[in-house]
């Protein structure tokens, strides 16, 4: 039985000095990854979304990273986050005045945008026996034509020839701690994180429903920046490391907020995950504001490259 490997990292954010913020230790991150991913030699790559910085705003980060990736000397397959696109669609405005929950909710113009750049929105191939499949679960809700066609994409999964294994990316979790939890209250400080970071009810079952009935035995997600793993009728789900920066590191007593990307090796029907700690976290210092800010705080003159 041969032994191969594919690897998927997420959440690498790379940015741009010519942008309104920069965080030049998250590009540092990523070139540290970059090297580690190379060196294994993996089958493919699989980038869990959250490619950029702010791609929702920039296509020049889209296009950047997308050079680079085109550079790897194997297949790699993406799938948007909301940094690249935009986020989950929020039903009200949060608790946070400097974040404005309702614009940044994702629109037609930046998926296709995104599109435009990385090609289909979702996808699902075989390689060497292992199905591999990807979308933008936060879709889900927002009323947009591309939801239509991400629920009849995911929904005819099932019709598809069955592979040994079917291996399934998203950005956002399908939820926090159990499949079950109720929706969070996005108007709640305590619980806007966890609104942040999941699939709402009752897109989680509809979701859980399409994989069951695929023959999904792994699901991993990013966006959240801390490694997790859980068991639910028989799929397993990861919650991947990020490498630009670490998020909730506190949430879990099982949880692992440190930076790296994840080696799958697959033989026969097994795969077997090892976390890959990055071998050098910079602490380069940048500019700019943190989070999701209005329009009006996003000062360019402060830009390292105009
Ligand atoms: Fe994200």
């Amino acid at each position: 039985m041969s032994l191969w490997t594919f690897v998927h990292v997420a959440d690498i954010q790379v940015g741009s000095p010519r942008s309104f913020r920069f965080a030049p230790a998250w590009n540092e991150n990523w070139r540290t990854a970059r090297r580690q991913i190379i060196a294994i030699n993996p089958d493919l790559l699989l980038v869990g979304g959250d490619l950029t910085r702010d791609g929702s705003i920039h296509d020049f980060e889209l296009e950047a990273v997308k050079a680079d990736l085109d550079e790897l000397p194997f297949p790699y397959h993406v799938i948007p986050g909301n940094m690249d696109t935009g986020n989950k669609h929020a039903p009200d405005q949060g608790p946070f005045p400097e974040r404005d929950d309702l614009t940044l909710n994702v629109t037609s113009e930046q998926l296709q945008r995104f599109a435009s750049c990385f090609g289909p929105l979702q996808w699902s191939f075989v390689h060497k026996e292992v199905r591999f499949s990807g979308f933008y679960a936060a879709l889900a809700g927002s009323g947009l034509p591309e939801e239509r066609q991400m629920w009849k994409w995911l929904e005819g999964l099932k019709d598809l020839p069955r592979a040994r294994r079917h291996v399934m990316i998203m950005h956002y979790a399908l939820f926090a701690d159990r499949l079950d939890e109720p929706n969070f209250d996005i108007t709640g400080p305590e619980q806007y994180a966890d609104w942040y970071f999941v699939i709402d009810h009752p897109h989680r079952d509809r979701m859980m429903d399409a994989f069951k009935a695929a023959g999904c035995d792994t699901v991993i997600s990013g966006h959240i920046h801390c490694r997790k793993t859980d068991a639910v009728d028989g799929i397993c789900f990861y919650k991947a490391p990020a490498t630009c920066m670490s998020q909730w590191a506190d949430r879990w007593d099982d949880g692992d907020a440190s930076l790296g990307f994840t080696r799958f090796d697959v033989c026969g029907d097994e795969i077997e995950s090892t976390f890959i700690p990055l071998e050098r976290i910079s602490q380069a210092g940048g500019y700019g504001p943190g989070g999701h800010p209005r329009p009006e705080a996003r000062d360019y003159s402060i830009a390292w490259e105009k």
